[in-house]
C-alpha cells in the first residue's frame, strides 16, 4: 500500500490548528489527532468539539487516536463526527471487536493501538477486526520523545502476520518518527506514519511532509 503521511496536531499550535491544517493541506495524507483524557495518560488535549471542528474546516482524513479510558464510551462520536479512522488502545478496551464493529458501523475505519510496554503477540488475533493497527515507537502521552527502535520488532510481527493472513490491515508508527527514523519503520513493514515534531516542529511544515515521503517512497 501506498505509504500514509499523517502529521500530528499535537505538535501544531492548538490556536491555530486550522491553519496548521491548511499549510500541510497539499502534502499530508492524513491528520492525525491525539485526544488524550489525563487519565490513560497523565496529559490533557483536545477532545470532540476540538474534532468537530476541524472536521468543518479542513477536508483531511482525520486519524484520531484516543488515549482516554472508556473508550467504549466516546470512540464512536469520533466516527460519527466524520473521523476517517479511530483508533483506541487496547490496554483501555474492554471489548475490542465489538467496538471495532461499531466503528465500522458509525462509518469510520477501526483502529486498534498499542502502547509502549504492551506486547502484540495476544493481540494479532484481533486484526481481522480492524483496518489499522497504530504500534507507538515511544510511550503514550507526549510528544518530542525519542524514538523506540526495540519496538520495530512488533510492527515486524504484525506485518507477518497480517502477510501470511492475507489482512489487509495499515500498520502505522507513532512517536519520534522524522528523517532519520522513518526509514527503519518502513523497513519494519509499516505504511502510515505519524510525525509531530518532525512535521510541526519544522520551519516549513509542508516541506518536512515532502521529505518524509521521499524517504519511503
Ligand atoms: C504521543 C502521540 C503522538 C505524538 C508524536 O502520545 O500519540 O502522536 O504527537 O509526536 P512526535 O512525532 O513529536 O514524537
Ligand atoms: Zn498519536
Amino acid at each position: 500500500m501506498t505509504p500514509i503521511i499523517a502529521p500530528s496536531l499535537l505538535a501544531a499550535d492548538f490556536a491555530r490548528l486550522a491553519e496548521a491544517a491548511q499549510a500541510v493541506h497539499a502534502d499530508a495524507d492524513w491528520l492525525h489527532v491525539d485526544v488524550m483524557d489525563y487519565h490513560f495518560v497523565p496529559n490533557l488535549t483536545i477532545g470532540l468539539p476540538v474534532v468537530q471542528s476541524l472536521r468543518a474546516a479542513t477536508d483531511h482524513p482525520l486519524d484520531c487516536h484516543l488515549m482516554i479510558e472508556a473508550p467504549e464510551r466516546w470512540a464512536v462520536g469520533y466516527a460519527e463526527a466524520g473521523a476517517y479512522n479511530v483508533s483506541f488502545h487496547v490496554e483501555a478496551a474492554a471489548d475490542p471487536i465489538a467496538l471495532a464493529k461499531n466503528l465500522r458501523a458509525a462509518g469510520a475505519k477501526a483502529g486498534l493501538a498499542v502502547d509502549r510496554d504492551t506486547p502484540i503477540e495476544p493481540y494479532l488475533e484481533l486484526l481481522p477486526h480492524f483496518d489499522t493497527l497504530l504500534i507507538m515507537t515511544i510511550k503514550a502521552g507526549f510528544g518530542g520523545q525519542k524514538f523506540m527502535p526495540e519496538m520495530l520488532d512488533k510492527v515486524r510481527t504484525a506485518r507477518r502476520h497480517a502477510d501470511a493472513e492475507g489482512l489487509q490491515i495499515r500498520v502505522e508508527v507513532d512517536g519520534g518518527i522524522a528523517a532519520d527514523t522513518i526509514e527503519q519503520a518502513a523497513e519494519a513493514g509499516a505504511d502510515a506514519f505519524v510525525a509531530g515534531t518532525a512535521v510541526f516542529g519544522a520551519v516549513d511544515p509542508a516541506d518536512a511532509c515532502r521529505r518524509l515521503r521521499a524517504l519511503v517512497s
